[in-house]
């Protein structure tokens, strides 16, 4: 956990006002930047010291094997690591004959500002060298969003006391040094030098490297130029060889004077562009950005996050920390899926190498609801990478002897990378999660294209799975059996009742679009007795009931598994899949996340008040929360059946996730899903905001804590204001022609010039369910 006080609570930045090494790998995630497409993790500009060099292209992965003690048809034989690629970040400096580095000398002050709206991260610092040479260094950082290949640093040094002489020397430096990453299974495997010389290029002012990978084959180009401003001693000279180009700057400089550098770095890589293609387009993004110049990049920063924040802001009056978290999380979540463009966004985004890179149905539950609201271009193009995808995944079916498409559980390029099938293959909700993000989109934006070049084929490929992977038995009740639903401490049960659900809504969006598009459907061989299966399975689907305890079950017999010992449970033995064999823990009623509890949010019409009330209160006390994608469903359910407390409780904790690194291993990169889940809590949670059918409802409610929750959605091109106090919901068409919203139930149009202010009503008063002893949510002040 992240305990030293250097984080300031602001309501648009992250300021660290101290460098605390002992925390040094946490804040190099927490100040990462990224487009979805370039990231760089907050590395120091001189590289060292550091807790793990990061700087990652989407997409860019080394193969390795996967090591089975058995060997079983159709495991993957080979997974995907996203490596540590070209690092365009290095400014090493020498003050007279001293490096800068801030373990030696005297570090007189530090400060690093990782500001929301600019997307600039700043850093200043001042130093005295061993030597006793006192000098002010003060960097920006950038990685663009407007010019997709381009990250750029302005770094300025300056001396305080007396004359010196310093180097700077601008670098790009491949196959640095990592760090060993020990047992945890979360972790990333650490490839060493995965990157093989092709070139290496420096005159004047430019740097370049070409490399490539050797078992993906992919090639990885990266180029640096730099304007360089100081007094008349000032000199450059350039060098490069297999995984280091340098541009050497020496410069003598007086109190006063500075010496400032401006670099530019572009980056590209493919799979099937040849050498002078991939040179060439390094170069020539280079160009652009050197004539947009370092002021241009930064003044296109900001108007594009200006855009966003005007349609994606969140303000939370009463609690600052939430406030600053819930910007934090929107800036990082746009980062993972801004630019991604027709790739994946993996679940640590790209500010670290945790879970390989991968990338789950983290993507379309958790990260794709948010930027369906503010982002939805983004969302539009996450699902043409699935839709890329669906060769492999098709291929993947047959292997399985299914029909449809499977999609894989964790993957970088679309090939399942998972090497344990219970909790991966089994995990075949993640093809209902990717339909019901069609739906999600497609109904928020009502984009009739996508829906019949993209989504049709999605969810005609996912139903087709579904009808396979099913049957009816002899009473015509529809069954999926053998699957793992979200909640991996239980694995290959029958009838997950998530799963069955989703599934359900899948195969019915799935028989709807085809309808709309019958031209594009005939054209994938749908005919009206496949959609008509369809509807019979989603009809006749089972969902498991106990109904001697009033109760949903999780999956069929579930309820009557023997309850897990949390008694004799110690603190330290969480997360439980560190400490307990799975052969343990499946068979026990533990819930490592929410899943019943999901359903519940995501399929709500399936439910009726008193029986999500129930279940609520029945799987609180089964749930241990060793998954950071728990805690925001839970808040969303708490808030809807009445805990407003307990769901504020669990918003802290989804949205200090990272910033209080509660699960030790934001250094590893951030939970993406759970600083989406920030938003989710807030706006389906306090908000109550679900989408069904084409409307947007609402059932806001407020805890205590809250004084004002104001939120702004993108629906159907329009932007759509809604300000919530503990008595009423005033709804403001920003912009946009006139929309019909639904306040608790009834229909209310909303237009520019007619706001609407209506009345909160008072919660269902309940007792406060009970969570597993020492696993309820930190009590928020
Ligand atoms: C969770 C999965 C999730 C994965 C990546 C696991 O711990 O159980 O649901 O997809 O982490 O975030």
């Amino acid at each position: 956990m992240i305990t030293h006080p250097s984080y300031a609570v602001e309501p648009w930045s992250l300021r660290e006002t101290e460098l605390n090494l002992d925390v040094l790998p946490q804040s190099e995630s927490v100040f990462a930047l990224s487009n979805g497409h370039v990231g760089w993790r907050g590395n120091l500009d001189e590289g060292e010291p550091h807790g793990l060099p990061g700087s990652y292209l989407n997409g860019v992965f080394e193969l390795r094997p996967l090591p089975y003690a058995e060997a079983g048809f159709g495991y993957p034989e080979s997974g995907q690591t996203v490596i540590n690629v070209t690092n365009g970040k290095v400014i090493r400096l020498l003050v007279d004959d001293e490096p800068f580095d801030l373990r030696y000398g005297r570090l007189r002050s530090h400060e690093r500002v990782l500001d929301l709206r600019s997307g600039l991260l700043h850093r200043t610092v001042v130093w005295t060298s061993p030597a006793g040479r006192t000098v002010q260094v003060r960097s920006t950082r950038l990685v663009s969003f407007t010019q997709r290949s381009i990250a750029a640093i302005g770094y300025e040094v300056e001396p305080l006391d007396s004359e010196v002489r310093v180097v700077l020397q601008s670098e790009l430096v491949a196959n640095e040094e990592l760090p060993d990453t020990g047992g945890d299974p979360r972790v990333s495997a650490a490839l060493r030098s995965p990157l093989r010389h092709e070139e290496d290029f420096a005159k004047e002012l430019r740097l370049r490297l070409l490399h490539r990978t050797e078992n993906s084959g992919l090639r990885v180009a990266c180029a640096a130029d730099h304007v360089v401003n100081g007094p008349d001693t000032t000199r450059t000279s350039g060098e490069s060889g297999p995984d280091v180009a340098r541009l050497t700057v020496t410069s003598v400089l007086k109190p006063g004077q500075a010496l400032r550098v401006e670099k530019f770095v572009s980056y590209g890589w493919s799979k099937v562009r040849s050498r002078p293609a991939v040179r060439d387009q390094v170069d020539a993004a280079l160009a652009a950005a050197r004539s947009t110049g370092w002021q241009g990049l930064v003044d296109q920063q900001r108007g594009y996050l200006d855009d966003f924040w005007a349609r994606s802001d969140v303000e939370v009056e009463g609690d600052a920390e939430i406030q600053q978290a819930v910007r934090f999380a929107l800036f990082h979540v746009l980062q993972a899926g801004a630019r991604a463009e027709e790739r994946a966004i993996p679940a640590k985004g790209l500010t670290g190498s945790g879970y390989d890179g991968h990338s789950f149905w983290d993507t379309e539950t958790f990260v794709l609801p948010l930027l369906t609201y503010t982002s939805p271009d983004a969302v539009a193009e996450a699902l043409r990478w699935r839709q890329s995808t669906l060769p492999a995944a098709r291929q993947r079916a047959r292997q399985l002897g299914l029909k449809g498409a499977t999609f894989p559980w964790r993957t970088v390029d679309g090939q399942e990378c998972s090497a344990y099938w219970p909790a991966g293959t089994a995990a075949f909700h993640v093809n209902a999660d990717v339909a019901d993000a069609v739906v999600r989109y497609v109904s928020s934006t009502g984009d009739e294209d996508f829906e019949r070049e993209t989504g049709v084929e999605l969810l005609v490929e996912t139903a087709r799975l579904w009808r396979s992977l099913g049957h009816h038995d002899h009473h015509g009740r529809f069954h999926i059996d053998g699957v793992t639903g979200p909640d991996e401490y239980s694995a290959v049960a029958d009838d997950n009742t998530y799963t069955n659900l989703m599934a359900q809504a899948n195969l019915r969006a799935a028989a709807d679009a085809v309808e709309r598009h019958t031209e594009r459907a005939a054209a994938m061989g749908v005919d009206d007795e496949e959609t008509a299966a369809w509807r019979d399975a989603a009809e006749s689907m089972t969902v498991p009931y106990d109904g001697a305890l009033g109760v949903h079950e999780q999956s069929a017999g579930y309820t009557g598994h023997q309850v897990w010992d949390f008694a004799a449970t110690k603190p330290d033995q969480y997360p439980l899949m560190l400490h307990f064999p799975y052969f343990d823990i499946y068979r026990k009623q533990v819930v490592k996340q929410a899943d019943l509890v999901l359903a519940m949010y995501l399929r709500g019409d399936a439910f009726d008040d008193e029986q999500k009330a129930r279940n609520f209160a029945y799987y609180e006390a089964l749930t241990v929360r060793d998954s950071s994608l728990s805690a925001c469903c839970q808040a969303v359910m708490a808030a809807e059946v009445g805990h407003l407390r307990l769901a504020w409780d669990y918003l802290g904790e989804a949205a200090l996730m990272d910033l209080k690194d509660l699960e030790n291993n934001t250094r590893d990169g951030l939970h993406i899903a759970s600083l989406a889940g920030t938003w989710i809590a807030l706006v389906a949670g306090f908000g109550g905001m679900r989408h069904r059918e084409g409307v947007l409802s609402f059932a806001p409610s407020l805890p205590e804590k809250l004084a004002r929750l104001a939120f702004t959605v993108m629906v159907r091109g329009r932007r759509l204001r809604v300000e919530i106090t503990d008595s009423v919901t005033t709804y403001t068409m920003v912009e946009g022609a006139p929309l019909e919203v639904n306040h608790y139930g009834r229909p209310v149009t909303v237009s520019d010039k007619a706001p609407q202010t209506l009345p909160v009503p008072a919660p269902a008063a309940r007792p406060e369910p009970k969570q597993p002893p020492g696993r309820r949510p930190g009590r928020r002040a």
